[in-house]
């Protein structure tokens, strides 16, 4: 047995069992102060008193030497696998050039999609592996990647395949998401039927069957697929035993919160030009609204109404959207920080959207999110005395040691 002993604060996130907070719960996230964690066979199996500890030999201690325990964070939505570099189009926006300009001349996903199809399985598992450890050193213990820059049958599966080999070098959960809907590829953008039919016929089906992905995610968005294209995917998705996601209300509100919502989609991601009429609606139903703040930063442009999602009772989730194109953040504690400053959330609900309600957007919040008796073993321990000054320091790293199914897999040079 493991005893996790010595922290200044222990943040459990507790959800009382409903592995899941929404609105007002975001508030509470359980702090417990002289307490230690007892783990065994990987999992949480108690959190007891220090006083009760009379027998400490018994166990086998990781001393925390006075730091903050939190659950491990989970980033929720990452386009993590891609190759090249979008730089050059950075600098066409600080001239002034937005966004879905340069996507309408070529650049943009349709860059990132050569860069991808030019490079081997290979070149993208090493790409990946050092992102990799840098969320790991962040303290987070479960990722979700998406495709999306493959575009064809043969790339996609390509990602995919990265991201699975991903799966064994790391231990920390890596959670696959298809997203052929990204964008209309070149070869068919006079065809958006057959690309339609690509997707339904070919790439759904063999993924399912070589179990690639756990979910299927579209892009809805004028510059992308439109409500109706998506329903064309979810239908055949569904079929298939995929879970839904969906980025909709980014740029312009066009019937994707409706659509992912008639299909009981886990997650709602983006939703930067939501309606009011959009969040009592999407409140009322067991879905994800996950933000993405590094988006609206990045690209200088409004921010999802979080305070207005909480206020009314939705289970809101926070995550970096790292990609090359729109978020090229990868640091989870800036889009904290972020969030804090430009959505008025507060530190708590900050907490509570970056592990429970961030696993409850991939599915895994039964098994992580919270430190919970039956979760899995996994803890960020942070150099603090207060859990505040994690959102406080701005944009730097005060993870210390990632513990996932109660091993270290991180611990900083200075501890
Ligand atoms: O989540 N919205 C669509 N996809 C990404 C951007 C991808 C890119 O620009 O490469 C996003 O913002
Ligand atoms: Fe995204």
């Amino acid at each position: 047995m493991k005893l996790l002993a010595n922290s200044s604060q222990i943040i459990t996130v507790n959800t009382d069992g409903k592995n899941c907070k929404r609105g007002n719960e975001l508030a509470n996230i359980g702090m417990l102060t002289e307490h230690a964690i007892v783990i065994e066979n990987d999992v949480i199996k108690d959190l007891i008193p220090n006083s009760s500890i009379k027998n400490p030999s018994r166990y086998d201690i990781i001393d925390v030497q006075d730091k903050v325990i939190l659950p491990g964070l989970v980033e929720c939505h990452t386009h993590a696998a891609f190759a090249g570099s979008r730089a050059n189009e950075f600098k066409l926006r600080l001239q002034g050039k937005s966004y879905e300009d340069i996507a309408k001349s070529g650049g943009g996903i349709i860059s990132t999609v050569s860069a991808v199809r030019n490079s081997s399985l290979n070149e993208l598992v090493k790409l990946l592996i050092p992102r990799v450890k840098y969320f790991i050193s962040q303290g987070i213990t479960t990722i979700e990647i998406k495709s999306g820059y493959g575009l064809d049958l043969e790339n996609e599966i390509k990602l995919l395949e990265a991201i699975k080999k991903l799966k064994s070098l790391f231990t920390i959960d890596i959670i696959p998401t298809f997203l052929g809907a990204h964008t209309y590829p070149p070869e068919f953008k006079d065809n958006y039927k057959g690309y339609l039919d690509l997707i339904a016929q070919k790439m759904l089906p063999q993924i399912a069957e070589k179990k690639l992905a756990r979910f299927c995610d579209a892009f809805c968005e004028r510059t992308a697929f439109s409500s109706k294209d998506v329903e064309v995917i979810f239908t055949k998705a569904e079929e298939l035993g995929f879970h839904l996601r969906l980025h909709s209300e980014q740029f312009h509100n066009i019937g994707g919160l409706e659509l992912a919502l008639t299909h009981e989609a886990v997650s709602v991601d983006h939703l930067e030009v939501m309606t009011d009429k959009q969040i009592f609606k999407l409140a009322a139903f067991d879905i994800v609204a996950v933000l993405l703040p590094g988006v609206s930063f990045f690209l200088n442009y409004e921010f999802a109404p979080a305070r207005k999602l909480i206020d009314n009772n939705a289970i809101v989730a926070l995550s970096t959207d790292y990609n090359p194109g729109s978020s090229h953040i990868s640091n989870l504690n800036l889009i904290m920080s972020i969030a804090a400053i430009k959505m008025e959330m507060t530190i708590e609900e900050i907490i509570s959207s970056v592990t429970i309600n961030a696993a409850k957007a991939v599915l895994m919040n039964h098994e992580v999110g919270s430190i919970e008796i039956g979760k899995k073993a996994d803890f960020a321990v942070f150099n603090a005395q207060d859990y505040s000054e994690i959102i406080y320091t701005i944009g730097k790293n005060l993870n210390t040691m990632t513990i996932k199914n109660g091993r270290i897999i991180y611990q900083a040079d200075e501890f």
